[in-house]
């Protein structure tokens, strides 16, 4: 090739392709758990040269963007999201140069990557923080500090403030004098963006990591980023049988999603455009976490973020009514500002697996709606193969959400069950170390539940998985078409897709044990004759079967989608 033949195509590629501002809008985002993935070195926990060998696998399962919950150096009280140095990386997880090489591999894949940013506190063994306690400016005002209230001659918190893990959000530091807040660990204390040199020093810590080429972050408890300014007590909730000191003892009005967060959004958002402008690259994700209603979810849109859809995991859950399922995503999408990007979380580290919140006969559920609707599929690792919790004694317990809510409610607040392993095989420790004994225990049911099986079986989790994927990325009628959710019966949910000059690619789900008989043809509208695409695994119906849909049978709990004939065997030459 001449050499100017060679600039004419580059110059092609770059206009065909552009930069893209919107690169994420159909892709499936593949969180990490760096603790649980792939151990390298046989010490029991998970690794960054682990991952690296594992990147093959994400690839395969047809993730575009792998997520890392945190890498960085931390004292692991809260594993990870207690930082002691914002631009380094643990040395249980490995170094910077591992990062590297984690980061060039992934990207020859064709793999993006985002790394979580946790921007509301710190380490309590961060050096900001002892410079805090020693009041050296500017650091003295990083971090929230108020004077006790003396009742009746006795020290007291600022306000009735509560830590989501348990207790007076408030701790006294005895060479400061005063009570500094931490809305989650006493060994988290929360940062101060009221000051400028903290919001510096932060945009520091990204440029750091953009530098190093990454595509964006997952920002951590954001909605927890300002407090109001007259420290307020937060209203009582009234809801009956929790201790007094539990979370949800209180609204958080004053501790939370204060107006302020938005602003700082905006700002880093200006932030990371500049730099791509700078740079002559792609656009940024921002990934915003929130637990919170609607319409502030939907701020976070406005501020320039993608903010994580929580609904598969609150407000609907495994009691949910098909019609509630409707009504929720309608609500969604609706109030979705437009050109934005949807999102869909199926789960993740803080949550019990999608296999046991859902039940294990509903485990490709939800992972079947998050990509059949448009936008960003949001994947816990472990959820392709139908991985589910193991159940933990209050001895075994090491997540200290569960050890602060004591013995008696340990199994209500403990993240361990969801954070166990991944189970590649059905050798030592399910293939994820060498070591026999792993800093969570490897589940039981990995001797049958293991990514080598399933790629093996015709039917698993993983073949489901990869259908899936495999519709979501490569028909038209999924990246463009129209979704319309429709309620067939009382206990049928329908979604179809649709666009001009392309047959309707549809999800029926049945969200009762019984089977049910419907007429999909006239409710959804699609044609009497119609292939199964991919079926949830315990549905007992197989992919490529031919079924009338004027008056389909559905088993119980069933999830099936149909395509036709030809869009079938279109999709059957990617595997
Ligand atoms: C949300 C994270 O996902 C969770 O694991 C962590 O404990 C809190 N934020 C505090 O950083
Ligand atoms: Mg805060």
């Amino acid at each position: 090739m001449s050499k100017l033949t060679l600039l004419f195509a580059v110059l092609a590629v770059t206009y065909v392709h552009g930069i893209s501002d919107n690169w994420w809008r159909d892709v499936i985002l593949y969180q990490v758990y760096p603790r649980s993935f792939k151990d390298s070195d046989g010490d029991g926990i998970g690794d960054l040269i682990g991952i690296t060998t594992k990147l093959e696998h994400i690839k395969d399962i047809g993730a575009d963007v792998v997520w890392l919950s945190p890498i960085y150096i931390s004292p692991q009280a809260d594993f990870g999201y207690d930082v002691t140095n914002f631009t380094d990386v643990n040395p249980e997880y490995g170094t910077l140069a591992d990062f590297t090489k984690f980061i060039t591999k992934a990207k020859y894949l064709g793999l993006r990557v985002i790394l979580d940013f946790v921007p509301n506190h710190s380490s309590l063994q961060h050096p900001w923080f002892k410079q805090s306690v020693k009041k050296v400016k500017p650091y003295d005002s990083f971090y929230i500090w108020r004077d006790a209230k003396i009742v009746n001659g006795v020290r007291e918190p600022p306000n009735n403030w509560l830590s989501a893990f348990t207790g007076s959000a408030w701790e006294w530091n005895e060479e400061r004098g005063q009570y500094f807040l931490h809305q989650f660990l006493v060994d988290q204390p929360d940062l101060n963006y009221r000051n400028p040199f903290l919001n510096l020093a932060m945009k520091d810590a990204l440029k750091f990591w953009l530098d190093r080429g990454v595509d964006g972050f997952r920002i951590d408890a954001i909605n927890f980023a300002f407090e109001d300014k007259l420290f307020r007590d937060d209203p009582n909730s009234n809801i009956s049988g929790i201790p007094k000191d539990d979370y949800d003892s209180l609204i958080h009005t004053y501790s939370r999603d204060q107006n302020e967060t938005y602003g700082l959004i905006a700002n880093w958002r200006k932030f990371m455009d500049n730099y791509s402008k700078k740079y002559k690259i792609d656009s940024k994700l921002l990934l915003s976490e929130a637990y919170t209603t609607l319409s502030l979810t939907i701020k976070y849109y406005d501020a320039g973020a993608n903010a994580f859809n929580f609904m598969f995991i609150t407000p609907l859950n495994k009691t949910s009514s098909a019609s509630d399922f409707k009504r929720t995503i309608d609500e969604w999408l609706n109030n979705l500002p437009k050109h934005n990007v949807s999102n869909w979380v199926v789960g993740n580290h803080d949550q019990p697996r999608v296999a046991s919140r859902y039940g294990v006969r509903r485990a490709d559920m939800i992972t079947m709606l998050a990509m059949i609707l448009p936008g960003i599929a949001v994947v816990y690792n472990g959820d392709e193969i139908g991985m589910t919790n193991r159940n933990f004694t209050w001895e075994e317990t090491v997540d200290i959400a569960g050890c602060n809510a004591g013995p008696e409610r340990y199994h209500i607040k403990s993240r361990d069950p969801e954070r166990i392993p991944f189970q590649w095989d059905n050798t030592t420790s399910a293939g994820f170390s060498t070591n026999k004994t792993t800093w969570l225990p490897v589940h039981e049911n990995y001797i049958t539940v293991n990514l080598a099986a399933q790629k093996e079986a015709k039917i698993s989790h993983y073949q489901v998985f990869k259908a899936l994927s495999t519709l979501k990325k490569k028909h038209p009628v999924l990246r463009n078409g129209t979704e319309e959710v429709i309620l067939i019966s009382e206990h049928v949910l329908g979604v179809v897709r649709r666009l001009e000059g392309s047959s309707p690619v549809s999800l029926l789900i049945n969200f009762s044990e019984r089977d049910a008989v419907i007429d999909a043809e006239t409710n959804l509208n699609i044609p009497r004759e119609l292939i199964v695409y991919v079926s949830s695994v315990d549905s007992n119906i197989d992919a490529g079967t031919q079924v009338d849909t004027s008056a389909m049978k559905l088993p119980g709990y069933a999830s099936v989608m149909l395509a036709s004939q030809s869009q079938v065997s279109e999709l059957l030459y990617y595997f």
